[in-house]
């Protein structure tokens, strides 16, 4: 293909994709891979200005299409912005804006904000009336969407300005309401998003302003142009904002490094996931008006300000089968298996679909594409099926009816199918692979590998085979040395000796995870106390509602799980009171007192968790305490313990601590 015709096919194929975006509210292509067509046109049309074309992509805002609302002549132009994608775009673009604060006597001073992953509106106001909301369109004339506008509950109607003012910003959806409107959608067998953001814009575009008024959208503030008296820096603007009544950003930085931009920038990459809102980068710009001003704008962005985008947290996937897995529990889960998609600096091949609730839902079929979602470590997900790209030969999945490991009926619930075939192999070989996993056993010497070898060779087809696993019987298989066997039979033993709530945690009942196991050994001292209690006992345990009380419930009874116990208990395994079991030697020789009201956790299990970095807890403080824990309202303990001058310390710094054991 001739440069020139290549140049024109992908200005031909950013305009569908713009169209479906910026029309449609449906895009065709995942984020990442349409800036790299972007940027590939962009290098072209940079190293070719010989086939300069004012209508590419690169050179206008996408036109939108008739639409039901009147056009608006924006007074002020909207625009976008350029990207910058790494630490040395950033660098560069800094040591552009230098010089222009040199020349104004000034020093470099950027106001990073949010990149707010929303639909961009502006909002005019006379005389304190919001008189028009309108969209961007191609950035010189936009819809006029005032009455959908008016439905959004933070937008102020009316300020305490009387000049004409323009106030633009972004309306969002939040990560919350946007998977409840996805399922509120789907339960009604209609269209879903792929994103907040079309589902922003797809809510705001609505003809009929009722509907929009379901919607709940939010809008972020974040440019404001008016009278000669406006503050005039970035920053000052944005809290004049806010006395109006506008919700601004409130992770907001302003920098005079480049070092400060960039740590400014990892520290957002972090707590992106935990905003109630998606961003999808940060904006530098130049805090001073005045250099706004003087840099000035290119066709269609201003040079005073940059985007650094984010790595992208969702992309497209094929899928290209549905499979069905049993856990531990016996619950059957689907999971899509997808064309490797590397996704967060991995590469993804499965993701799970939950239960068969879900799957329905979302109707995921063997070939469809989907949008995958990763938010941060958190398991990739099926947000919801690309349907344009689904062709009308893909039928629904068959839904199993036997067990996908042992091929027992499964038994069929409102949400779920499952297996209840006690022997069934992958249910013995997920129930194995939890009582050794890091916070039930902790036996660092097996895997899943071995798990499925000692299975394999019928040495451990229950939980409390572990403890009968020896010498004679783990020499002869492959690839097992003296040292080897004799190393993993130590780890063994010294792992008899576990607290009960790491116990109660391995026995792996459904539902019973870290937290709640914790609870329950706070409240019953030993499975004897446990095994007397009725559901209804249990229920006054913290974290534990009626469904886990009839698990705990179901299974303390059952004669198999019964056995199960009184067969570890036979081979040796000892609960060991809370704590006395040191983890770390962090606290070694210390003796606390603990006093006070304590915010996080109980006094219990401060002790617990002190007595795991070491320490010895005491009732009494005396000349051999050596710290004291503090909580509210310290009682005569702390009187006394100021007296023989014992260093305090308090549960922050617990928690810190124990943070840094679980790193
Ligand atoms: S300033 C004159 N600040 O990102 C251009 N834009 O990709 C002013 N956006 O069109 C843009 N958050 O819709 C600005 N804090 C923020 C933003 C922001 C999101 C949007 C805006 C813009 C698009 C460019």
């Amino acid at each position: 293909m001739t440069i020139e015709n290549k140049i024109k096919q992908l200005r031909e194929t950013i305009k569908q994709y713009n169209d479906a975006y910026f029309n449609e509210d449906s895009p065709l292509i995942d984020d990442a891979s349409y800036d790299k067509l972007f940027h590939e046109l962009k290098a072209l049309e940079a190293e070719h200005p010989e086939f300069y074309d004012p209508t590419s992509p690169t050179e206008t805002l996408t036109k939108t299409k008739r639409s039901g609302f009147s056009k608006v002549q924006h007074t002020l132009p909207m625009l976008s912005l350029d990207n910058a994608f790494s630490e040395a775009d950033i660098t560069s673009y800094i040591n552009r804006l230098m010089p222009f604060f040199e020349a104004s006597e000034l020093a470099l001073n950027v106001l990073i904000e949010p990149k707010f992953d929303g639909i961009a509106v502006s909002l005019s106001y006379q005389q304190g009336q919001l008189v028009l909301g309108a969209t961007r369109g191609d950035g010189q004339i936009g819809e006029d969407i005032t009455n959908n506008i008016k439905t959004i509950k933070n937008i102020p109607k009316t300020i305490d300005y009387n000049k004409e003012l323009t106030v633009r910003g972004e309306v969002v959806m939040t990560k919350q309401d946007f998977d409840q409107l996805n399922q509120n959608l789907s339960a009604l067998q209609k269209k879903t998003f792929a994103n907040p953001r079309n589902a922003a814009a797809g809510s705001l575009r609505q003809i009929n302003a009722n509907v929009t008024a379901t919607r709940p959208l939010c809008f972020m503030a974040y440019q404001v142009e008016g009278g000669p008296d406006l503050p005039d820096t970035q920053n000052e603007r944005m809290l004049w904002l806010q006395t109006m009544g506008f919700k601004i950003a409130d992770k907001r930085m302003i920098c005079h490094s480049v070092e400060s931009c960039l740590s400014f920038y990892e520290s957002m990459l972090n707590d992106r996931e935990a905003l109630p809102y998606e961003i999808d980068g940060l904006v530098y710009k130049a805090n001073d008006i005045i250099v706004h001003q003087a840099m000035g704008r290119t066709s269609r962005a201003p040079r005073w300000a940059i985007a650094h985008k984010f790595p992208a947290n969702q992309t497209m996937a094929r899928v290209i089968g549905i499979d069905f897995q049993v856990g531990r529990t016996g619950v059957v889960t689907p999971v899509a298996k997808l064309e490797p998609t590397p996704l967060g600096g991995v590469v993804i091949q499965n993701a799970t679909l939950h239960n068969f609730s879900e799957l329905a839902r979302k109707d995921v079929r063997e070939g469809d594409y989907v949008w995958l979602r990763r938010a941060g470590d958190v398991i990739p997900e099926i947000v919801s099926v690309v349907m344009e790209r689904r062709t009308s030969d893909l039928k629904k999945p068959e839904l199993p009816s036997y067990c996908p490991s042992c091929q027992k009926t499964l038994k069929v619930d409102t949400l779920n199918r499952f297996c209840d075939a006690i022997a069934c192999p992958e249910q013995v070989l997920g129930r194995l692979e939890h009582f050794i996993s890091k916070y039930a056993f902790n036996i660092t010497g097996l895997g899943k590998t071995w798990l499925g070898i000692l299975y394999e060779h019928k040495l451990m087809l229950r939980v409390s085979d572990l403890f009968r696993l020896n010498y004679d019987a783990l020499i002869v298989l492959p690839r097992m040395g003296d040292k080897s066997v004799k190393n993993l039979l130590s780890e063994i033993e010294a792992a008899k000796h576990i607290s009960f709530a790491r116990f109660i945690y391995a026995m792996g009942i459904p539902e019973v995870g870290r937290v709640t196991a914790t609870k329950i050994a706070e409240h019953y001292p030993d499975w004897h106390a446990l095994a007397r209690a009725d559901e209804e006992a249990l229920l006054v345990i913290d974290d534990v509602g009626p469904q886990v009380a009839k698990y705990i419930y179901e299974h303390t009874q059952a004669p198999s799980f019964k056995n199960e116990i009184s067969d570890l208990m036979a081979l040796g395994v000892v609960i060991v009171a809370d704590g006395q079991k040191p983890t770390s030697t962090r606290l070694a020789g210390r003796r606390f007192v603990i006093t006070g009201q304590l915010k996080t956790m109980s006094r219990e299990t401060a002790k617990i968790n002190l007595e795991s970095l070491g320490a010895k807890v005491v009732g009494q403080v005396s000349a051999a305490t050596t710290d004291i824990l503090l909580g509210d309202k310290p009682g005569s303990k702390w009187t006394k313990a100021q007296a023989l001058s014992i260093k305090p310390t308090n549960e922050d710094e617990l928690n810190k601590w124990l943070s840094e054991l679980n790193d």
